[in-house]
């Protein structure tokens, strides 16, 4: 596949005026996600399953749960490398499942079809009201295929507390997350209108997700893109996310995440957080989110804790964004509280440390582009911006907003920073992908 080298910064340009045309092919082509992988035939050495073999319906109504359970326990107990295909133009309803390893060997999951939940949220009664596909315990795992995981998530909405403050509020499943996975591979797969968030990585070393395209209405309730708590070694790259929440969001003690390539909104943005919340311990760093477009969500790259919490979130860089029409396009937030009740101040708080912005242009939709609103107790430190040129978008003025705030600033940062000065930490020296991988 040729692949288009072209950076964020050709957006960049055309949004300022000069005509860099060919860079927009290379998001064209990222809008219009390879619909499936290649077609070639693999070495006979591998073992191919198909769900069909094992009794699987595919015709969207039969509940095909059991077939997936079989096949996945033929392939993970298999002594050599196993390919698990969900064949393209079929629907597979599956009822929530849990895949366990450890597996024999390494086993691919190849969904070029649709795998589809049970639209009724009553099929959850007296199971885990989180989960839906859940996969766990599995090392070199990778998922590919082109094809579609649906959530079915329009009755879980309706139901949802965020929707109408008369339901009470309860969790939803996430639609597929990966517990305690090790060397995991997602890719060229999309993900549409979750029940609640749509991918979750939680406690998982070593993760390449790559080429998703996740899509639900910008009005469902906590449907993040990806999620990724307590992780670490993890790059998500050259994927599109518009959904009802974050596109990505880390939380937990999660280390060495690199984001590049995404093109995200509507939605809450890219956020890290929240944490702290119910005075939880959280210990964030070494992040590094790259080279994206963010557009018409709320926040654009956010750290958001709750206070009370404790632990850090540092060592983080924001950098080669394009923001546009964003409502907070950089913001820190040490007040988050969402809840139906009000939040009591608290002196304990996550310590926010070495946090950079760098070259991060676009438009805001408030006057607010930059808000850095830290703890009274424990103020942000070694806060860094460089080049940043945030406009209105509808020709007004755009301001900073600063609370406890302390850092530095370096040549041109429209609007011009207001904290109070303090060296820190300025760039992270990359965050390549050796230096991810190497646990
Ligand atoms: C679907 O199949 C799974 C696996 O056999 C089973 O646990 C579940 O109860 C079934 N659901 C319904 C509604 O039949
Ligand atoms: C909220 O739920 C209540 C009770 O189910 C219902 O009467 C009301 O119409 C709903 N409101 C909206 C805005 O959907
Ligand atoms: C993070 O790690 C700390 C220390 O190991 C632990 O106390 C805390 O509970 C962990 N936090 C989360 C959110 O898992
Ligand atoms: C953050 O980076 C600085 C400078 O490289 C390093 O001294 C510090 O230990 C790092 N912090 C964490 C939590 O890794
Ligand atoms: C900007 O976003 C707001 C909602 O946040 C929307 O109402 C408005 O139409 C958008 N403007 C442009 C120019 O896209
Ligand atoms: C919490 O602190 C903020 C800022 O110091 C103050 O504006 C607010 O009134 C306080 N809220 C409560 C509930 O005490
Ligand atoms: C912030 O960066 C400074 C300077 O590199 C380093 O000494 C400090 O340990 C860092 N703080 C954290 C919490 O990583």
């Amino acid at each position: 596949m040729k692949r288009s080298g072209c950076s964020i910064f050709g957006l960049v340009l055309i949004l300022f005026g000069s005509s860099q045309l060919i860079c927009t092919r290379g998001f064209e082509s990222l809008l219009k996600l390879p619909q499936s992988g290649s077609t070639r035939t693999r070495p006979r050495s591998k073992r191919v399953l198909f769900l069909a073999d094992f009794g699987a319906k595919g015709d969207g109504f039969t509940n095909d749960t059991k077939a997936l359970i079989n096949t996945w326990e033929i392939a993970c107990s298999f002594p050599s490398r196993t390919r698990i295909v969900i064949p393209a133009g079929r629907a597979y309803l599956v009822h929530p499942v849990s895949l366990g390893g450890p597996c024999r060997s390494k086993v691919t999951l190849r969904i070029s079809g649709t795998i589809t939940a049970p639209k009724d949220p009553d099929v959850w009664v007296g199971l885990n009201p989180r989960k839906w596909l859940y996969i766990h315990g599995v090392n070199h795992l990778t998922i590919e295929g082109g094809g579609t995981i649906n959530g079915m998530g329009e009755e879980w909405w309706d139901r949802s507390c965020k929707r109408n403050s008369t339901n009470p509020c309860r969790h939803a499943p996430t639609a597929i997350t990966f517990h305690r996975c090790k060397n995991l591979k997602v890719k060229d797969l999309m993900l549409v209108n979750s029940q609640q968030m749509h991918m979750a990585f939680t406690h998982c070393i070593r993760v390449l997700a790559s080429h998703l395209k996740v899509i639900a209405p910008s009005a469902s309730p906590n449907t993040d893109g990806v999620h990724i708590s307590t992780s670490k070694g993890v790059m998500i790259k050259d994927s599109i996310i518009r959904t009802g929440d974050d596109c990505i969001s880390i939380v937990g003690n999660s280390s060495r995440v690199k984001i590049i390539n995404i093109v995200c909104g509507p939605g809450h943005g890219i956020s890290i957080g929240s944490l702290g919340k119910s005075n939880s311990r959280s210990e964030v760093h070494d992040i590094m989110v790259d080279g994206s477009l963010i557009s018409n969500t709320e926040n654009g790259v956010r750290i958001k804790t709750w206070q009370g919490g404790s632990g850090f979130a540092s060592n983080i860089t924001f950098q080669n964004l394009l923001m546009k029409n964003v409502s907070n396009p950089i913001i820190i937030d040490q007040y988050y509280c969402d809840s139906l009740l009000p939040c009591p101040n608290q002196t304990l708080a996550v310590k926010v440390e070495n946090i950079s912005f760098i070259h991060i242009r676009g438009t805001s939709a408030t006057e607010k582009a930059i808000q850095f609103s830290c703890s009274d107790d424990l103020p942000c430190e070694g806060l860094y911006l460089e080049d940043i040129l945030l406009l209105s978008v509808n020709g007004g003025t755009t301001k900073s907003f600063c609370w406890e705030a302390r850092g530095s600033s370096l040549g041109l940062v429209d609007p011009p920073a207001c904290f109070s000065y303090s060296e820190g930490f300025i760039k992270m020296k990359g965050l390549s992908e050796s230096a991810i991988y190497s646990l």
